[in-house]
């Protein structure tokens, strides 16, 4: 086979078995295959073998698990043809289906399996299936909602109530907050943002007004359409802002906005440049335009507070959901991670434990990692004394391409790849090599 243009990186990323390694590549550069060498230069360490049962191999979707599980049974099945004579291959593929390949709630699982008691959780505990879990999430969000209604109080259910704001939008947002409850904290909802939006709105309330001012300057017909239109709209809309009235705000929006936030309340066709100064008529109307983001985010900044104040209620009633699952043995999916994570984090025993029992880790499609993932990743890898968990040299392998993110809530899942690459990084917590894969097959 010819040297590829990329060779030595992908000669590091297989064969630098004492560091770890971030490599970066797009889709078919075969960054999977790579990992899969590395798997199989590991077993067939010189002086240190590792067996596949003391190897992670994880990845986020069941899609990719099972294409992981293929690739290295295929892997290991290539490497016994090319080495016949080496008994690690044999044994690494008649103890294949001991190894933790496949996806990383599995993997979280069988380590809840093995210490239930540690975990706090009852031995026999079960994964609810998507029919059942789906069943109790409704309920669950039905509960969260009738718990804001009940003891939100008045004046925050009016606001909602002018921004349309009901029982049934509640459970939507109520929804996604427990899908991605995980990505989110309490921090999410704590409503610290009304002084950042009085400041605005004075500012706002400011460059309308001088707007206005120098249009009624510049204006040299008072029945010039585009004026006609400024006057009517203006005005009452400076009054608005300037009132503050939340009732009022949630109406306005609704009626000018109407759920958009690029346009301005609609101002008619016309204009003539002829009875304007300074600019002409269309580039007055773009000023005009111009407002519509920061008028529109101070409109809704009344029912954004309140919606927050509302989820912060919702939010300790997720999370005792959560415990009780926890406690009575009937986790849903998510359930896996958390509780792996919260036992890591408390159980400095079974942390050493694991840490000996997985001396690598590899992940694939590491771009779908998210925060929690990725704390149970540096738990396991790091010197389980090491308050800070940081990965060991050697011990963690991912690989990922940022482009390909299944998950965007707000990017928090890039983030997390970002991060961890940046952690690698020299200016970052060094923790290996970054390698890129560039080409494609
Ligand atoms: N070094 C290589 N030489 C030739 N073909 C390769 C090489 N590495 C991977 N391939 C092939 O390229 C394709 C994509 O590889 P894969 O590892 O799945 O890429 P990725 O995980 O980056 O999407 C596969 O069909 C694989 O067999
Ligand atoms: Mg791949």
């Amino acid at each position: 086979m010819t040297d590829l243009l990329d060779q030595d990186q992908r000669d590091r990323a297989a064969e630098d078995l004492d560091s770890s390694v971030f490599i970066e590549a797009g889709a078919g550069t075969g960054k999977s295959s790579t990992l899969v060498d590395r798997i199989i230069k590991t077993i067939r360490r010189a002086e240190t073998p590792v067996r596949i049962d003391q190897i992670a191999a994880i990845t986020f979707t069941e899609k990719a698990g099972t294409e992981l599980k293929h690739r290295v049974r295929d892997g290991l099945q290539d490497a016994r043809k090319e080495y016949p004579e080496d008994g690690l291959i044999v044994d690494a593929i008649r103890n294949l289906d001991a190894a933790k390949v496949g996806t990383i709630h599995s993997f979280a699982q069988s380590i809840l399996r093995e210490h239930a008691i540690s975990a706090g959780i009852p031995l026999g505990f079960t994964v609810a299936d998507d029919a059942v879990a789906s069943a109790q999430k409704a309920n669950r969000i039905r509960e969260a909602v009738e718990v804001i209604t009940d003891s939100l109080d008045e004046s925050t259910m009016a606001v909602l109530s002018a921004y349309r704001i009901n029982t049934g939008t509640l459970r939507e947002v109520v929804a996604g907050i427990d899908d991605n409850f995980l990505r989110l904290s309490a921090a999410a909802f704590s409503d610290d943002r009304s002084a950042r939006f009085a400041s605005t709105q004075k500012d706002v309330v400011a460059d309308l007004k001088d707007y206005w001012a120098r249009a009624q300057e510049a204006c040299k017909d008072t029945s010039d359409k585009l004026y006609v239109g400024l006057a009517e709209q203006l005005p009452p809309l400076i009054e608005v802002l300037e009132r503050g009235d939340p009732t009022e705000m949630g109406a306005y929006l609704l009626e000018k906005f109407k759920g958009s936030d690029v346009k301005m309340p609609s101002l008619g066709v016309g204009g003539k440049n002829g009875s304007w100064d300074d600019q002409t008529a269309k580039e007055w109307r773009a000023e005009y335009q111009s407002f519509a983001s920061a008028v529109s985010e101070c409109l809704f900044a009344p029912g954004d507070s309140a919606l927050r104040r509302a989820l912060a209620i919702a939010w300790p009633h997720l999370g005792q959901a959560r415990e009780d699952r926890a406690r009575r043995g009937e986790l849903e999916y998510d359930d896996l991670l958390t509780l792996t994570r919260d036992l890591l984090r408390r159980d400095r025993d079974v942390r050493a434990y694991l840490h000996d029992q997985f001396r690598v880790l590899l992940v694939d499609e590491f771009q779908d990692t998210d925060p929690i993932q990725w704390e149970i990743i540096r738990l396991i890898t790091a010197d389980p004394g090491d308050p800070s968990a940081r990965p060991l040299p050697g011990r963690l392998i991912v690989v990922g391409d940022p482009k390909q993110a299944i998950y965007s809530f707000r990017g928090a899942d890039v983030d997390t790849y970002r991060l961890a690459r940046e952690q690698f990084s020299s200016d970052g917590e060094d923790l290996g090599e970054i390698l890129s894969l560039t080409t494609n097959f």
